[in-house]
């Protein structure tokens, strides 16, 4: 039989929900009975400005639809506005299960017009954001002995040279995904990290200097839609979520996961100090991906490296 993935009795708090891939998160954990926190700052793509119109029209379709849900437009870019949030969850709910860190501005820039303006509101929100929002949820999800947080990440921290900062604040999450995952364990939460793929406002944007976006046409848009990003994100938000500390990919009808994956490498056997000459002769087995393996902590690939140590 197929599980029922229910979230009846717990409370969600998704950030960023008033649109885009946040919307299409807050309205299926409410669909599916979550009480949920439609937190929304309102403002520009690039995080100008603010508006409690998309929070309160989410809230509104939510209920329209028999749902239970309660809008916030604190701005996650702020510490107090994260515990803010956390508190709005608390106030009307009684607790917090659920947070999808998902909020995110784009300002696209490189070296060396992206300076630390562009820098700090990126990492503000991205990063600070989520580090300060889960860590407000924290107490109240060790104290339960139960919790569940997404983050989200971008593939876009592959290689995306005009938004140098957006990129480097996705990287920053995924460190932090895997860490907070270890101290997570012990107390019955998990955190996991969503690399979405969906047409939103930021990929649809006509703002994207250097970059030549082809014209998204109605087909390309229906198989793309925010909602097929969001059951990899309830999956990770259920209590039947069977992983901790991992990267998903989805969107576009696809899921997968996302690794970092380490080759053997070369073991100098030379005695002494290898050389550089030694290392650049033997550049192909540094690189060479077989057998490469996917730690599955930092002990697990401590391990493995160091593996010729052991006694
Ligand atoms: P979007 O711009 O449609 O939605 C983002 C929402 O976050 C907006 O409604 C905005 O008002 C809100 N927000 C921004 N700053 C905020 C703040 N300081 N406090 C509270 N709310 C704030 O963008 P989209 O595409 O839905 O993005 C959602 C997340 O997914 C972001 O983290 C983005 O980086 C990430 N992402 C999206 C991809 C895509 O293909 N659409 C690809 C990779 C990552």
């Amino acid at each position: 039989a197929t599980p029922d993935f229910r979230f009846d009795g717990r409370v969600a708090l998704v950030t960023g929900a008033g649109r885009g891939l946040g919307r299409a998160h807050a309205l299926l954990l409410a669909q599916r009975g979550a009480k949920v926190v439609v937190n929304d700052l309102g403002g520009t793509k690039e995080g100008e400005g603010s508006d409690a119109g998309p929070a309160t029209d989410v809230v509104g379709e939510i209920t329209a639809a028999g749902g239970i849900a309660v809008a916030d437009t604190h701005d996650v870019g702020r510490e107090e506005g994260c515990h803010a949030l956390v508190e709005t969850a608390v106030r009307e709910f009684g607790r917090i299960d659920i947070v999808v860190n998902n909020a995110g501005i784009s300002r696209f820039a490189t070296f060396p017009e992206a300076d630390a303006e562009n820098l700090e509101r990126t990492l503000d929100v991205h990063l600070r954001g989520t580090w300060h929002t889960t860590r407000a949820a924290w107490p109240h999800m060790v104290e339960q002995g139960y919790g569940r947080v997404v983050t989200t990440t971008s593939t876009g921290m592959l290689g995306l040279p005009d938004n140098l900062a957006y990129a480097t604040a996705k990287g920053a999450l995924i460190g932090f995904t895997r860490s907070l995952a270890v101290s997570a364990a012990p107390h019955g939460i998990r955190v996991n990290c969503l690399a979405p793929n969906a047409i939103t406002r930021p990929s649809t944007s006509a703002a994207k200097p250097n970059i030549t976006t082809t014209p998204v046409d109605e087909a390309r848009l229906q198989a793309m839609q925010t909602g097929l990003v969001s059951p990899m994100m309830a999956y990770l938000a259920h209590e039947d979520c069977t992983v901790n500390g991992e990267i998903l990919v989805a969107g576009a009808n696809r899921f997968a996961r996302w690794f970092l994956g380490i080759t053997p490498g070369y073991l100098s056997a030379g005695e002494g100090v290898p050389t550089v000459e030694e290392i650049a002769e033997h550049w192909d087995e540094v690189n060479a991906q077989d057998g490469y393996y996917v730690p599955a902590s930092l002990m697990d690939w401590a391990a493995k490296f160091m593996a010729h140590l052991a006694a």
